[in-house]
């Protein structure tokens, strides 16, 4: 028998010849299983590794039309007496090769299937992966200004919103900054280049312009928030350039600081999530409202971390008032019939005293890995009845 590795038609050819002299002389071979063509056509079978290559052979072998259904259905052309001898030469060989390609087949289903749940396996213990659109994260901004439309829409209030870049009236002069008023100092503002007229455009200070918009387009009652964007030349750890602040605004006939108190406390319990807030009303000033107040909410400051409904230290948390009469009258409301109060708050203050961020200028760094530790779930709606933080 030869070493050499033959392929499937040589094998067939010597078979074909063994076959030849089995018919010349069936008493040369007891048993044919075991002949050197045989022996080889186990081998080539027992080595084979596809399935397609298998099949093929066992076409060239016991198919219909393969050598050894050929060799029998001969059988009937050959003298009588030997007809029994070939076939009870082939009949063995035709059933030992079925048995080997049937294991084989099995094996090489099995080979299969294993190398499957090896590739294709899973490790369970791994946590889900979440989906694409779950992976990026929403700012703490966005996340507060959600959490606070979603508190101030359960009391009532509708957002309203107005430009970035704003008029010297709507963000000072009919807010009763008269010109030349020292009050404009208090705020370090970006001004655009003067126009030929003289004016000058400025990006807003402050929220308080969609006061002025809001009152000049619609008619009382009202009751809004104006969360923003709003810039001041101004940098340090606790402030940048451009910042966010939200606005409220209230005009009706009757509303006065008791409802005003109200609300601020309301927002300030569900906002910092707490059943309790004590906060105190300092007299301030501003222009656009009289009286004017500040409020202080109380707090305990602990390792650096403050906690609010606790304590005994205050933390200033934002500017309010009832609107200033000439500020009814420069948006074309009589203040004889109509008054109200407002309240400007700042938005990134907020949230970095709520989720305990130290430095304000990263908020503004777009760094993702800031952003991955801070963020919020995009599908996890701030809710009242869902849960503002959960
Ligand atoms: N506009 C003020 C600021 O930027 C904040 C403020 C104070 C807004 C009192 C108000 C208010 O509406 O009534 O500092």
């Amino acid at each position: 028998m030869s070493e050499e590795k033959k392929n499937l038609p040589q094998l067939l050819d010597k078979l074909d010849q063994e076959y030849e002299s089995l018919k010349r002389d069936p008493a040369l071979f007891v048993t044919w299983e075991s002949s050197d063509a045989n022996t080889q056509i186990q081998i080539y079978l027992r080595s084979v590794n596809s399935a397609n290559e298998l099949n093929e052979a066992k076409i060239q072998l016991l198919g219909k039309s393969g050598r050894l259904s050929m060799y029998l259905s001969e059988l009937g052309r050959l003298p009588k007496e030997m007809r029994p001898q070939i076939a009870a030469l082939v009949n063995p060989v035709k059933a030992r090769d079925q048995e080997i390609i049937d294991a084989k087949f099995e094996e090489i289903n099995r080979t299969a299937i294993e190398e499957r749940l090896r590739s294709e396996s899973e490790d369970v213990t791994l946590p889900v992966r979440e989906a694409p659109f779950e992976t990026g994260r929403v700012h703490p901004v966005t996340q507060v200004i959600d959490e606070l439309t979603a508190i101030f829409a359960d009391m009532g209030f509708a957002i309203a919103e107005g430009p970035d870049i704003e008029t010297d009236g709507y963000n000072f002069t009919k807010l009763n900054f008269p010109e030349d008023h020292p009050a404009r100092d208090m705020q370090d503002t970006f001004f655009f280049n003067p126009k030929p007229d003289g004016s000058r455009l400025l990006l807003r200070t402050h929220t308080s312009p969609v006061q002025v918009r809001t009152m000049l387009a619609q008619k009382p009652p009202i009751r809004v928030i104006c969360p923003g964007r709003t810039y001041r030349s101004d940098s340090d750890q606790t402030h940048t350039p451009m910042f966010h602040q939200v606005e409220g605004l209230v005009i009706d006939k009757g509303s006065h600081l008791g409802h005003l108190k109200w609300i601020l406390e309301e927002f300030c319990k569900a906002f910092f999530e707490v059943d309790r807030v004590k906060m105190r009303f300092r007299p301030s000033f501003f222009p656009f409202t009289e009286p004017s107040l500040e409020v202080d909410i109380q707090c305990r400051r602990d390792k650096g971390e403050v906690r609010f409904g606790e304590g005994d230290d205050w933390m200033e948390i934002l500017g309010c008032g009832m609107v200033h009469p000439n500020v009814l009258r420069n948006c074309g409301l009589d203040p004889d019939g109509f008054q109200g109060f407002a309240w400007g708050l700042g938005i990134d203050r907020i949230a970095m005293l709520k989720y305990g961020m130290p430095d304000l200028r990263a908020f503004f760094e777009a760094d993702v890995r800031w952003l991955s530790h801070y963020g919020f779930r995009p599908l996890d709606f701030p809710t009242l009845a869902g849960g503002l933080s959960s």
